[in-house]
């Protein structure tokens, strides 16, 4: 079978697509499923795919209007002969073009498509032949539009690959504990760590907006704690008048937190990377400082230590 990358990426296709949010949220985030039959994808949770979106249609024939029409064209990268349309589709990063009148004009600003990624939300072990992704829709965003919208159902192709993450994954003695901290699209890694957790000591932290809307996969966690599985804290931000987040949760259960680090649990941050994790971080610092008696320099020698032996660990973005 051809090895599956970057450069030679599988051509999948959405299988099922939902929204978590529901119609009354002030943020539309889906549920994406890829099929990855007959690919031989191989992915660890912790992971995350690399997909290659397709432009806005009606972004690409303003652009062959203006030039006069789909004329075939040699890629620049490649040398590959292809039509305009279809170079302007997959391959042209089309928010950095400005007054685009002529070929010339395009060649001389072209910067290329890149490849977004997202965390994998499901674990092949549940679910085989299939990944599963928390897609937060951005206005004019190019690859959340394209795989919360635009492409087709079991027919538009999406051509993804594994990014394979080094350090963010499950530790192989499973008695450890694990503290995952995931607001947002960033709860995706920890899905797909307790659909292979069964039995273990594990502690959610997850934030998003409101509740009543945007309590994404309710039942799934519900049902890892009735099975005793999982202990989950909730910081629904804007259902009240002041912000409440995942880091003011930490710091309520300051002392319970810094009893699971000494029984040495691992820490998981994943979602936004400014200001989340770095509020998250420094919340983490004021705990073992308050908990451990510790003072400001010895705190961040041991957060480092715990960085470094791979206690503390970042999917941020
Ligand atoms: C390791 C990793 C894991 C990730 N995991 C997830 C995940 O699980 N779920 C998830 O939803 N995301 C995840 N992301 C983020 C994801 O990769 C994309 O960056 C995100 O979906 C936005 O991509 P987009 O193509 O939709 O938006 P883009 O087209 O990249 O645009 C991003 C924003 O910039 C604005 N913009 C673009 N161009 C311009 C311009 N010229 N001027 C002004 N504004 C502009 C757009 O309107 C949009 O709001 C992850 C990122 C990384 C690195
Ligand atoms: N441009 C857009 O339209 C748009 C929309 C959504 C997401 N995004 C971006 O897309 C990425 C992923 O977003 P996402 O959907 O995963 O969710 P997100 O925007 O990161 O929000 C998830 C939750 O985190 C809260 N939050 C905001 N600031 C925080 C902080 N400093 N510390 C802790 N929690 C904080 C949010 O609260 P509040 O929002 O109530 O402050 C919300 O409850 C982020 O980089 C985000 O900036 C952009």
């Amino acid at each position: 079978m051809e090895k599956i990358d970057r450069i030679n990426p599988f051509l999948s296709k959405i299988k099922e697509r939902y929204p978590l949010t529901t119609s009354g949220s002030t943020k539309q985030t889906w549920h994406v499923v890829l099929d990855l039959k007959n690919s031989g994808i191989q992915f660890k949770v912790g992971d995350s795919i690399g997909i290659y979106p397709q432009n806005e249609p009606h972004l690409v024939e303003n652009i062959i209007q203006k030039i006069g029409g789909n004329v075939d064209i040699i890629h620049p990268r490649s040398g590959k002969t292809l039509s305009l349309r279809e170079f302007l589709t997959h391959s042209v990063n089309l928010t950095r073009l400005e007054n685009v009148a002529t070929l010339d004009d395009l060649y001389a600003q072209f910067s290329p498509l890149l490849p977004r990624f997202y965390s994998v939300a499901s674990s092949l072990k549940e679910h085989p032949d299939e990944v599963h992704l928390i897609v937060a829709l951005l206005e004019n965003g190019v690859a959340s539009n394209f795989l919360c919208h635009r492409a087709i159902l079991g027919e538009t192709p999406v051509p993804i690959y594994v990014q394979p993450s080094l350090h963010f994954a499950l530790p192989q003695n499973a008695s450890i504990p694990i503290i995952m901290i995931g607001p947002g699209t960033g709860v995706a890694p920890f899905r797909a760590f307790m659909q292979e957790r069964h039995g273990m000591k594990n502690w959610l932290f997850f934030g998003e907006r409101n509740r009543a809307s945007d309590f994404f996969y309710k039942d799934f966690w519900e049902g890892h704690i009735d099975a005793g599985n999982l202990r989950l804290d909730l910081a629904f931000s804007r259902d009240q008048a002041e912000k409440h987040y995942v880091q003011h949760k930490l710091y309520e259960h300051s002392k319970e937190l810094w009893k699971w680090v000494q029984e040495g649990a691992i820490i998981y941050v994943c979602g936004n990377a400014d200001p989340m994790a770095k509020d998250v971080e420094a919340t983490l610092q004021r705990i073992i400082k308050e908990q451990a008696g510790l003072h400001d320099d010895e705190v961040k020698s041991l957060l480092k230590t715990l960085r470094k032996s791979r206690r503390l660990l970042f999917d941020v973005y």
